[in-house]
């Protein structure tokens, strides 16, 4: 096999004018992997991660960067910073410059920033069918720590005794991120006031105390509960799932088999991946796509 000629590849801190450029290849990117695989796109078009990394490139919680070849942008990654753990992702790269190095640089360039900022640990969420995400992300350190079946659909059941769900308040800040403390070992207060603010965020009532919250029923937000009850509850409260679907880690069985009953359809596998911190959580849980 000849060896792969490796372009010189440059990496630069993204700026909000690359969004148009890099999500239009986040858009290609998915797609073409996911098509090939006979997936549907994450995205419904390129819209949805032109704006996604616009916020992301003008957001002073996301450090962003991008990989230029010969001064054309051949890719981007970012890296969440709004917790003590570091989410990587999007990472994409021009499916013409593919298994070039790119996405190496990209990914050392995050996991460098992270261990600067002195992130406990670094996650993230990556297709499950993707040999060569997999293959990549564990080469550079990172442990698979749990299955996910990406979900969507209407549960059959629209509620759950004994719990009330209703929108996310300010002031039950302090309960959740004491939950999540309890739960996971951190807390994601940051994201999850940022998500009361823009109305996505919900929180599970029982016995006259919060058991659980989400920042939203979404691929992109994530959802920390005492027990199963209180998930199902959440998860029965959506009238769908934003984006792709919810991340429902497979390995609960009692809660895997509950949405399958209520009719959720598993729309692809995928795998959470860290390096660092990693506490075993000691509840019920999804993650975000990014963890
Ligand atoms: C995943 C992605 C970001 C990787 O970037 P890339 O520039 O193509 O990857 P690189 O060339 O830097 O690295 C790929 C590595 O995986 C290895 N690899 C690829 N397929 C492999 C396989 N089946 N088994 C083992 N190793 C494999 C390559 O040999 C290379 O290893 P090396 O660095 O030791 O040479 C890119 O392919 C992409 O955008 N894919 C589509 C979108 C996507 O899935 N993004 C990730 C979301 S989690």
């Amino acid at each position: 096999m000849s060896p792969k000629t490796q372009p010189n590849i440059v990496l630069r801190t993204a700026e909000p004018k690359d969004s148009q450029v890099c999500g239009q290849i986040c858009y290609d990117a998915f797609s073409a992997i996911n098509i090939a695989h006979g997936f549907p796109c994450d995205f419904p078009g390129p819209e949805a991660p032109i704006g996604m990394l616009s916020m992301m490139f003008s957001s002073p919680n996301f450090y962003c960067v991008v990989a230029e070849s010969e001064g054309r942008i051949v890719g981007s990654n970012c890296l969440d910073e709004r917790s003590v753990i570091a989410g990587v992702g999007p990472i994409t790269i021009d499916p013409g410059a593919q298994n070039l190095g790119a996405g190496r640089k990209l990914m050392q360039a995050v996991m460098d920033r992270a261990s600067e900022k002195h992130a406990a640990g670094i996650r993230l969420v990556q297709a499950g069918f993707h040999t060569r995400s997999l293959s990549l992300y564990a080469s550079l350190g990172f442990d698979v720590r749990e299955h996910l079946a990406c979900m969507q659909g209407r549960t059959q059941q629209r509620s759950v005794s004994g719990c009330t769900v209703r929108p996310a308040q300010t002031a039950d800040l302090n309960a959740c991120n004491a939950l999540s403390h309890r739960i996971h070992g951190f807390d994601r207060g940051t994201e999850l006031e940022q998500a009361i603010h823009s109305g996505t965020a919900s929180v599970v009532e029982r016995e006259g105390r919060i058991t659980g919250y989400a920042t939203s029923l979404a691929f992109l937000g994530h959802a920390t509960a005492e027990t199963n009850v209180d998930m199902k509850a959440l998860i029965a409260s959506a009238e769908s799932f934003g984006g792709p679907g919810i991340l429902v880690p497979s390995r609960n069985s009692d809660l895997f088999r509950w949405c399958l009953s209520n009719g959720l359809r598993v729309i692809q596998p995928m795998t959470l991946m860290s390096v660092g911190l990693y506490n075993e959580p000691s509840g019920a849980w999804y993650p975000s796509v990014l963890f």
